[in-house]
C-alpha cells in the first residue's frame, strides 16, 4: 500500500488513490454514515451472516477506522478496525463479490493495518470462520498465524461454527 502522510485523527478525511485496479481506479476514504445502504448492501451479498446497518452505525460513533474503497459510481470493499493501547483487532473487511480476487481485500486490509501503525498499534488479532478458506488465505499470506481458535463462535442456521483467531505483529507486509 503507497504511504502517505497519514494523520493521527481517525476522522480524517484522507483519499488515497489505488491506480492500478483492474477496470476502475477506486480510492480509499473513511466511511460515512451515507454510505451505509450500500455498504450493507455488498455485507449482505458477501456474508452468510451479515452486519446490521445498525452495527456499522455504532463502529463509526465508536470512532472505529471504518473505511471504504470507492469510485463515484459505487463502494466496491469496506472494512473496520478498532485500534486501542498498542493493538487493533480486524472487525470486519468485505469486498463486493463481483470485485473479489482481484486485489481489493488485500489492498484495504494493508490500508486498515497502516492506519493502525499510525495510531501505535503494534499486534493485529482477528478472527475468521474455520471454513472461510479464502480469507484465511489472504490472512496467511499477509503473515498472520493462527494462535488459537474460539468454539462456536459464529452463528451457523441453527447451529453454531469456530473461529481461528489469527494474529500478526508489526511491521506488517
Ligand atoms: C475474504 C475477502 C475479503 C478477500 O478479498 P479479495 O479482494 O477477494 O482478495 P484478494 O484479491 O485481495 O486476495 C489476495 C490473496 O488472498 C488469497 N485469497 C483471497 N481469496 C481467496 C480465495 N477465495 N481462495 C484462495 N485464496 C484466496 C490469495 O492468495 C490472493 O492472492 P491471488 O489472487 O494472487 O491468489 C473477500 O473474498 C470477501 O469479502 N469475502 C466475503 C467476506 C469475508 O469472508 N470476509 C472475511 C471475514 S474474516
Amino acid at each position: 500500500m503507497r504511504s502517505q502522510a497519514l494523520s493521527k485523527n481517525p476522522n480524517d478525511p484522507l483519499k488515497i488513490m489505488i491506480p492500478d485496479t483492474p477496470a476502475n481506479t477506486f480510492f480509499a476514504r473513511a466511511m460515512r454514515a451515507s454510505d451505509l445502504d450500500l455498504v450493507v448492501r455488498n455485507e449482505n451479498a458477501a456474508y452468510a451472516s451479515p452486519w446490521s446497518k445498525r452495527v456499522f452505525i455504532d463502529c463509526l460513533r465508536s470512532g472505529y477506522q471504518c473505511w471504504v474503497l470507492a469510485n463515484k459510481n459505487e463502494i466496491v470493499a469496506h472494512g473496520v478496525m478498532s485500534v486501542a493501547i498498542g493493538e487493533c483487532h480486524l472487525l470486519t473487511l468485505c469486498v463486493a463479490p463481483a470485485h473479489q480476487r482481484s486485489g481489493l481485500g488485500r489492498r484495504l486490509f494493508s490500508l486498515l493495518l497502516e492506519r493502525a501503525a499510525k495510531l501505535d498499534a503494534e499486534t493485529c488479532f482477528l478472527e475468521v470462520r474455520k471454513s472461510n478458506t479464502g480469507a484465511i488465505a489472504l490472512y496467511t499470506a499477509m503473515g498472520f498465524s493462527q494462535i488459537g481458535e474460539r468454539k462456536g463462535y459464529y452463528p451457523d442456521g441453527a447451529s453454531r461454527e469456530d473461529a481461528v483467531v489469527m494474529s500478526a505483529q508489526a511491521p506488517w507486509r
